[in-house]
């Protein structure tokens, strides 16, 4: 093959709880932010779809273990729900715990290794309602959820990870309005992130101190988005920069040094956007967040420049950079992301001058529209635009491992067309097509792609 991955090299899918379980708020699960705002307002979710009827793998999961041995994957991703196994933060959930156990050892007698996160993006309502992440004490009840999750599964999980991209739950729902409470203010969004390092930071403490086994490990998955600027000058530097801290380092430094990361927190006190009210700066818990391996989900890069006015009172991250358009680029018109493989080869080499540590490529896919455009006159979809992009980014990454990074493996995202937050069901990312009708699952082209890939530990254009 031209492109040999190494043995034992992860293929996989990733995906999570809220996106795939439906059956929201059945057998004892409890609400979480998602599932209260579509009661709420249901109308800021694309065609009303919301968290209840998703690809239903809470009663599906034997059959879609099926499905994954069928492409060959020797490793998946998904997430355990907070609010199913603990509904009100406190009490276990037998039934939960059924489910899990049952769908994470179904996985390993298929050879399939599991690896299981604990977040993505699924605050409990009940904990909403004591302001969340804003909350200095949200890190204590996610400890002992954490603490939950390895007794009661510290025996078939291996691979732990605390967060998913903890970044975005923090913009999302403190800067740009996608996720609950949807507000905007700065500040509470640097108070938020705070509190999630050091939820993840006790949660790794909890692990290593009781449930660490010579083969146990436990991981972040951060959302590595590179900044390129405008240009060479200082001032769009200084912004590329700025964002690198702010999207990459804020996060990465901990995960990888135990420690924040001294130039953020200057640039932050600079602007006044620290507020010591809201975050109690405790060294001697963030030392516990380094982690034994890291997850890297790329879809996209980050262009920008200087501000084009300069302000005083930063309200903003656009207050530090402004995003710009590319005149050369790509972009997937569906999603609105650019398309740009070589930033992963970007990523793959600035983390290896970073670290020794184990890393992989733990999301990267195509999110389109309207698919049934491309069902051929045997029933399945064409999606050539998919594997066009996983081969093209597959090559960087190639290039990267070739050159030495120590990247473990690659999956992609997502495995079955999955619920996308309040996009529904609008762009669709899986190997396997799935009907809303009836829940089927049809083999999309790229399925059995990435079956051949697999087979062959690489490919050859
Ligand atoms: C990742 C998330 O950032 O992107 C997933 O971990 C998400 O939860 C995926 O679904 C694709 O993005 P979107 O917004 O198109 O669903």
């Amino acid at each position: 093959m031209k492109y040999q991955f190494p043995n034992d090299f992860m293929w996989g899918s990733a995906t999570s709880a809220p996106q795939t379980e439906g059956h929201s708020l059945e057998n004892g699960k409890s609400y979480s932010t998602w599932d209260k705002w579509f009661e709420l307002n249901p109308e800021k979710f694309n065609d009303n779809q919301g968290p209840k009827n998703t690809s239903m793998m809470y009663e599906y999961y034997s059959e879609d273990i099926e499905h994954m041995k069928k492409l060959g994957l020797n490793s998946f991703r998904t997430s355990i729900a907070w609010t199913r196994l603990l509904p009100d933060g406190k009490t276990i959930n037998q039934e939960a715990v059924r489910f899990y156990r049952d769908y994470f050892t179904k996985m390993i007698k298929n050879n399939i290794r599991p690896i299981i996160n604990l977040f993505h993006f699924d605050m409990p309502w009940w904990l909403m309602e004591k302001g969340g992440w804003e909350n200095p004490k949200s890190s204590d009840w996610f400890e002992f959820y954490a603490k939950t999750c390895f007794e009661q599964f510290g025996d078939i999980i291996h691979d732990w990870i605390t967060f998913n991209e903890p970044l975005v739950h923090v913009e999302c729902s403190y800067l740009n309005g996608f996720h609950y409470p949807a507000i905007h203010d700065f500040k509470k969004a640097i108070a938020a992130g705070y509190n999630t390092l050091l939820a993840h930071a006790k949660a790794v403490r909890t692990f290593k101190k009781n449930h660490y086994e010579k083969d146990s490990r436990i991981g972040i998955i951060l959302n590595l988005t590179p900044a390129y600027p405008k240009s060479d000058d200082k001032k769009d530097k200084l912004a590329s920069r700025r964002a690198d801290l702010l999207n990459i380092y804020s996060f990465l430094t901990p995960a990888l040094k135990g420690e924040v990361n001294i130039e953020l927190i200057n640039l932050l006190k600079k602007y006044n956007l620290i507020d010591d009210q809201n975050i109690i700066y405790q060294p001697e818990i963030i030392k516990f967040s380094e982690v034994d391996f890291l997850g890297i989900n790329y879809y996209q890069p980050l262009r920008v420049q200087a501000p084009l006015t300069e302000k005083k009172v930063i309200k903003d991250p656009t207050d530090l950079y402004e995003n710009y358009i590319w005149e050369d680029r790509r972009v997937n018109p569906y999603r609105g992301w650019e398309i740009y493989p070589n930033a992963i080869y970007d990523i793959a080499k600035t983390i290896d001058k970073l670290t020794d540590k184990p890393w992989f490529i733990s999301e990267n896919g195509m999110g389109v529209a309207n698919e049934e455009r491309f069902i051929d006159n045997s029933g399945i979809i064409k999606d050539d635009y998919r594997i066009n992009f996983m081969k093209e980014h597959l090559v960087q990454l190639h290039k990267a491992i070739d050159e030495g990074v120590n990247c473990i493996g690659y999956h992609t995202w997502t495995f079955i067309d999955c619920w996308s937050w309040l996009n529904g069901y609008k762009n669709r990312y899986g190997f396997y097509y799935l009907d809303l009708n009836n829940y089927s699952r049809t083999m999309k082209k790229s399925g059995s792609w990435f079956s051949y890939l697999i087979k062959n530990n690489g490919f050859n254009e």
